[in-house]
């Protein structure tokens, strides 16, 4: 029996006995037979979550471009490495074989170098899903610096604050790019950003519209000029396992989001091995993941974990809206797709539509259907699996975060049997945990509490870059000796898991992970708001959605309040991202607050979500008159 690839519920228990029972032995054969190593590590594990500092495969010496590009030329070389689909349908299609993918890779990757870029810097990429982006990202860990990522639907504050973070050096994005029928002015953006951004240097421009940007003398430069004139050969730098890899920011409770530290080897073997088992994947096989790469999503499971795997992976530009709702079935059609990973929010989006769209494409190809970034309902569930599925392609819910790396709870395709709405069983090596709220584990089925992971996994976040301290508060304080998610999550009678939802003030819009306090922040610029508070509550196609309670300074404000909504939504815009915007906005006089001066958002969730009934305890409210006021008022 193989431990890297299994096929069945009977091999599913016995690896994941063994990945529990002796964690290191099980973690080296599988690092050892499947990937490349200058040099093997001096010991598996080493770990201490009160400290917290875990550290894989210790000493070991390797390049993760060498497993995921070089590795296949001997066999695979002309086999497409990245399949890339425009976003405008009568747009070519591209094939990039791995071969060329090195080439482009290694030509990258010389011109970082040439720009002064060495081993640990940060670089900022700032790009539409253009190949360029992930060429961009393999360069980096071709030459050891660490890339930061940052979704280009992010605003140029938000950006600003991720480069200064991180000291980026350099910032790597394109004239523009396309969404749909629009076009987005993404070199404005970094102009405006880097306003606030003195650690930038540089700044290599890719052509995608052709449209006339400003540039920077001394500082922006086109980068197909200097990609044409660099060699196609790049000698890998050799990395430890614990260097770092890349950096990758996520919204926390504060307003300043957390850059998730990620490191070499154990992020790409765990990346790899989800890969390989959760999509079932075989060689010749068509991969399409429908995130974008600005979000962990495209990290793992576009990018390095099918490139470990000599996959095939599609990278989609575009919107599953344009040019109709039909896109992402003609594309599955097209290129003939096996694996298909998308987000409750854009199925739940798509199944509003007429079904005559799905009806019009031979989905016959697919294999294993994904979900993930958010909990399945059951009616998305059940469309997803009637009418892309056809009832025959098993559904692999996967719940995991940025935090993880990796998948972490997820079905095996054709293993185990699946259960609407459930994540069902962890992965091997993964050991959760549920937690009631004083600490004390429930060991028993049919129970829920805060979900929580007991034991290391290889691809962890090591650190929050430049704050050990938010690290170990945020994950490992919660709970004594334990990794806290941030989500609640049910067992039933069979010891599958149901993820229920946040326990913390990070709401999921759509799929993205949103804090409360930036976007609060971000409200409280307006010269009229004297104080905020935001909450989720249900949507049918975003699964939550944000609802604003805003105090203005001046209760007699005589402008008219459909204006300052709009005004605020554009702060919100301009200092969060599109993403963040609210849809209801209710002005009030007060917030309930404890005693001690802390927004009882619990109170104003379930008004905004009409759960009025039963309000919970609101005997240490400070103002309790409040409550009934802010209810009469509801929108
Ligand atoms: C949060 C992490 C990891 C990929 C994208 C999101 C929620 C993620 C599921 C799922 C229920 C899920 C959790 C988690 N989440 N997948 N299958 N079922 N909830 O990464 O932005 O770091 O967000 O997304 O609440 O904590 P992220």
């Amino acid at each position: 029996m193989s431990n890297y690839h299994i096929k069945h519920l009977e091999e599913y228990y016995q690896v994941y006995r063994k990945s529990v029972n002796a964690p290191e032995q099980f973690w080296e054969e599988i690092a050892e037979e499947h990937f490349l190593w200058y040099k093997k590590w001096d010991k598996v594990l080493d770990w201490d979550f009160t400290t917290p500092e875990v550290r894989w495969f210790e000493g070991a010496k390797l390049n993760i471009t060498v497993n995921c590009i070089d590795r296949h030329l001997t066999t695979n070389a002309s086999k497409t490495a990245i399949l890339f689909e425009p976003n405008a349908p009568d747009e070519a299609a591209q094939h990039i074989t791995y071969q060329q993918l090195h080439d482009r890779v290694c030509q990258f990757a010389n011109v970082l170098k040439a720009k002064g870029i060495t081993k640990g810097d940060r670089v900022c990429i700032y790009l539409p899903m253009i190949p360029e982006l992930a060429i961009a990202t393999l360069a980096c860990a071709r030459i050891g610096a660490i890339h930061s990522v940052v979704f280009a639907g992010f605003s140029a504050t938000a950006l600003a604050t991720r480069i200064n973070d991180s000291d980026c050096k350099m910032v790597i994005t394109s004239d523009g790019s396309y969404r749909g029928a629009k076009t987005i002015d993404l070199k404005g953006i970094v102009d405006d950003a880097l306003e606030e951004c003195p650690c930038v240097s540089t700044v290599l421009v890719a052509q995608r519209i052709h449209s006339n940007v400003d540039m920077k003398s001394g500082r922006d430069e086109w980068l197909q000029p200097l990609l044409d004139a660099a060699a196609t050969v790049c000698v890998p730098e050799v990395m430890d396992a614990e260097d770092p890899l890349f950096i990758l920011y996520t919204s926390g409770s504060t307003g300043m989001p957390k850059g998730m530290v990620h490191t070499t080897a154990g992020y790409m073997v765990y990346a790899a091995y989800t890969f390989k088992n959760v999509f079932q994947y075989k060689q010749n096989d068509v991969y399409w993941c429908t995130a974008d790469i600005g979000w962990i999503t495209g990290h793992s499971y576009i990018v390095y974990g099918p490139l470990a795997n000599g996959a095939t992976t599609l990278m989609f530009e575009g919107v599953p809206s344009y040019p109709d709702f039909g896109r992402f079935w003609s594309i599955v059609e097209k290129h003939k797709v096996n694996q298909f990973y998308t987000a409750p929010t854009a199925i739940r989006a798509l199944a509003k539509e007429g079904l005559e769209l799905v009806e019009k494409y031979d989905l016959s190809s697919l294999k294993v259907l994904g979900s993930v970034g958010e909990p399945i309902n059951e009616e998305a569930w059940h469309w997803y699996n009637d009418n892309i599925g056809k009832k025959q392609s098993p559904i692999v819910d996967t719940w995991w975060q940025t935090e993880t790396g990796g998948i972490m709870i997820t079905p095996i395709p054709f293993a185990t049997p699946t259960k609407p709405t459930y994540a069902t069983l962890p992965f091997p090596g993964v050991q959760p945990a549920l937690m009631d709220e004083a600490g004390k584990e429930l060991k028993d089925n049919q129970v829920s509490g805060r979900l929580c992971i007991k034991f290391p996994w290889p691809s962890m976040a090591r650190t929050i870059w430049g704050n050990h301290q938010r690290y170990k508060e945020t994950y490992f304080s919660a709970f004594e000796n334990t990794y806290f998610t941030g989500d609640g999550a049910l067992r039933d009678e069979v010891g599958y898991y149901r993820i229920t939802g946040r326990v913390d003030d990070v709401i999921i819009v759509s799929g993205h992970n949103l804090g409360t306090a930036p976007i609060e922040d971000a409200i409280n610029e307006h010269p009229a708001v004297a104080e905020s508070a935001i909450v989720g509550f249900p949507h049918d196609i975003k699964g939550n959605a944000l609802y604003g309670y805003v105090i203005l300074k001046d209760v007699g404000e005589s402008r008219n309040h459909d204006n300052l909504r709009k005004e605020i939504n554009q702060i919100i815009t301009e200092h969060v991202g599109p993403i963040a915007k609210l849809d209801k906005i209710q002005f009030t006089n007060g917030l309930p607050k404890t005693r001690s001066g802390k927004i009882m958002r619990r109170i104003l969730r379930k008004i905004a979500c009409n759960e009025t009934r039963n309000l919970g305890d609101t005997s240490t409210l400070l103002n309790p008159e409040v409550v009934q006021s802010i209810m009469d008022n509801v929108l």
